[in-house]
């Protein structure tokens, strides 16, 4: 298509991309390796990394997903490990003209296997920081998920930990969030938690929602849990009087396009709704999401996009200046990425 050049050369922001959705098999495999970790024996995908993506071309559900992401978790122990991948991922996202991204991470997943919160930001930081010498255009920012399968009593721990290292008021976490399965997992299970984060004064508040599940959790995500943004939203398509809703207040939807594919959300790319959300002015923003599980990061995304879509430049315009709004920045920041 002609346009891609125009979308490579177009300054992109990055609202969801999991950092530990980055890892490459080569890199689980070495790391692994150095760690001293043992993969699974019984599944013959980790026989090497050559196996284990030929199964990422199979997965069936976000479930068969989230199996091959946790097990991936197990790879990650120290500083060096989290700023590697967090590097790693700062430069490839530059080199496809990211100027702002912000990054979720998991910590439950790895506090419960014995890798402190604080292994897991410093390494982060420390990415961070070498990107703003390195990629002196980028704006970098991080949003801790709650897991949505561990129990709740497990959720409000972390945000009391969280809370206590008081990284949501010094500009090292910018946002919360909520990811891992979805379907049976109602927004109205997480409302105690959503409200004493937001009693403890942090803003910016967002959840997976609308990816495999419906309309309705989405629209209970909104009333419930008091988030201002939706990561995929994708299912929102479904519901006339939300899409409204969500045009009225602005509220960004988080897209992950190759991702809901992969994942067998839709079947094909064109069964999207990017033409609905365009034409309804439903805010969205397009992203890589696990980008070494599902083989596209966000240019590849973008231009997936096009060419199922064939949009013209104007709303490529419309996408661009709709994700600026939505980031999670200063309203100065925001004029420097316009
Ligand atoms: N964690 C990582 N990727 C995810 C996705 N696509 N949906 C829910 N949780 C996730
Ligand atoms: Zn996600």
């Amino acid at each position: 298509d002609k346009l891609h050049g125009f979308l490579h050369a177009l300054p992109k922001c990055e609202h969801h991309v999991h950092i530990e959705g980055t890892i490459s098999p080569e890199l689980l495999f070495s790391l692994a390796s150095k760690n001293e970790i043992s993969l699974p024996s019984d599944d013959p995908a980790f026989d090497s990394p050559a196996t284990l993506l030929a199964r990422y071309q199979n997965f069936t559900s976000l479930d068969d997903f989230l199996h091959y992401y946790f097990i991936g978790f197990s790879v990650l122990l120290g500083v060096s490990d989290f700023e590697a991948l967090t590097y790693d991922y700062l430069s490839l996202a530059y080199s496809q003209k990211v100027y702002h991204a912000e990054i979720f991470f998991d910590p439950q997943a790895h506090i419960s296997r014995g890798v402190p919160y604080q292994t897991v930001i410093a390494g982060m930081n420390a990415a961070k920081k070498r990107a703003a010498v390195d990629f002196p255009k980028l704006s970098v920012e991080f949003i801790p998920c709650l897991l949505r399968h561990l129990p709740v009593p497990s959720g409000h721990g972390l945000l009391t930990e969280l809370l206590e290292s008081g990284h949501f008021f010094d500009g090292t976490l910018v946002g919360f969030g909520m990811s891992s399965t979805e379907l049976g997992m109602h927004p109205s299970l997480f409302k105690d938690v959503y409200e004493a984060a937001q009693s403890a004064g942090i803003v910016n508040l967002t959840a997976h929602y609308g990816e495999e599940g419906p309309a309705d959790y989405v629209k209970d995500a909104l009333s419930i849990l008091g988030v201002g943004r939706i990561d995929h939203g994708r299912r929102s398509i479904e519901d006339t009087e939300l899409i409204a809703q969500l045009a009225e207040s602005n509220t960004m939807l988080t897209l992950c396009p190759i991702s809901n594919v992969v994942l067998k959300g839709v079947d094909r790319m064109h069964d999207l709704p990017i033409r609905e959300f365009l034409d309804a002015n439903v805010r969205f923003s397009i992203n890589s999401d696990d980008p070494a599980y599902f083989g596209g990061y966000i240019l590849e995304n973008y231009c997936a996009v096009q060419e199922a879509f064939g949009l013209a430049v104007d709303d490529w315009g419309k996408i661009a200046r709709g994700a600026i709004a939505g980031s999670w920045c200063s309203p100065i920041r925001k004029e420097q990425l316009l």
